[in-house]
């Protein structure tokens, strides 16, 4: 008898409890730990491949879709979906889930440790404590930048630039905003103002970046960009490399064009161990872990499996970012999960 089950392609190991909604449904087969992308083995049954449980280290190219003519559905346990060709899974009728939400807080979290540790030096700090260099209370040692008072920027005023904006307001900060679109209820709530990037990088002390990966954002902050700030101003970047020119950023964090940097999101990424930003003291980074906390990552999964078995279904996901992916719908059979 052919097994009738749906093939879900899971690009990585995960934990075996965050992917039992799948199990008794449809046959998984799951890549490795570590790495990115498909591997050969998981790329030799994308022709057969119901749906895909995807992280954002692999690629959903065009060429990929190709091979899997079956395909109902692309689920990305990642807010991001900048790896995945989601104009070319549109065309062919297939919904892209993300995990939008849940992880709000925790990188908002994130962003904002960085945000402090950059400020207050705290890598470097501890660097030096646990080097010997803590010989005496130092009065002009270690001094940072203060938070209380200070502008933040936040560049990218969705979900997570206002739960950062929450924590900043906590700590006393000044808050202005650039976004897409005018957003007066947060003018209002936040006593922040909307400007133009170009006057939110001249005038904050802190820039946070909250964007999407796209076109338009790629490269959204280089030499031009870095050259606005103040020479004391703290870039804090947990969206995604590419919108920082990582050329023009070590450029302006050894030149003092700004003074310095917290990153979770590099490019390229992993950056590697050589790279020269990693001997820059002023430069604090972390390996993209801004969703990284038990209860968020646990939760991505959850919501990514749920998308999955919707998609299988032809029902609407919990989240879609090609909603409009119904138009082009495609003729595959959708199987029934009814068991
Ligand atoms: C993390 O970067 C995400 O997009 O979920």
């Amino acid at each position: 008898m052919p097994n009738t089950k749906p093939l879900i392609l899971v690009t990585h190991a995960l934990p075996a409890n965050w992917l039992s909604p799948l199990a008794e449904k449809c046959r998984l087969m799951v890549g490795p730990a570590g790495g990115a992308g498909f591997t050969p083995e998981l790329e030799e049954h994308l022709l057969e491949a119901d749906a895909l449980f995807t992280l954002l280290v692999d690629p959903v190219t065009e060429d990929i879709l190709e091979r899997a003519p079956n395909l109902k559905v692309v689920s990305q346990m990642a807010v991001g979906v900048d790896n995945v060709d989601v104009a070319a899974c549109t065309r062919r009728g297939i919904p892209v889930g993300n995990t939008p939400g849940v992880l709000t807080a925790g990188t908002a979290d994130l962003a904002f440790g960085l945000l402090l540790a950059a400020a207050r030096r705290i890598p470097e700090a501890q660097a030096d404590a646990r080097a010997g260099r803590w010989t005496t209370w130092n009065p002009t040692g270690w001094l940072g930048a203060d938070l209380d008072g200070a502008t933040l920027g936040i560049v990218g005023m969705g979900k997570i630039g206002v739960a950062m904006a929450r924590r900043a307001q906590g700590f006393g900060m000044k808050i202005i905003f650039s976004n897409r679109s005018p957003l007066p209820e947060i003018e209002k709530n936040f006593n922040a103002r909307q400007v133009p990037l170009d006057n939110l990088l001249e005038q904050s002390d802190f820039v946070s970046l909250h964007i999407p990966l796209t076109k338009e954002t790629h490269h959204l902050i280089d030499a031009a960009a870095l050259r606005k700030m103040k020479p004391s101003a703290i870039l804090v970047n947990s969206a995604r490399g590419p919108v920082v020119d990582t050329n023009a950023l070590y450029e302006a964090l050894t030149k003092g064009w700004i003074a310095a940097a917290g990153l979770d999101v590099t490019d390229p990424e992993p950056l590697p161990q050589e790279h020269p930003l990693y001997a820059l003291s002023n430069c604090v980074i972390t390996p993209h872990i801004g969703s990284a906390s038990f209860n968020t990552r646990r939760r991505m999964a959850e919501i990514a499996c749920q998308n999955v078995l919707a998609g299988l279904e032809g029902r609407r996901l919990l989240h879609c970012v090609n909603p409009e992916w119904m138009q082009h719908i495609s003729s595959v059979q959708r199987p029934s999960l009814s068991s």
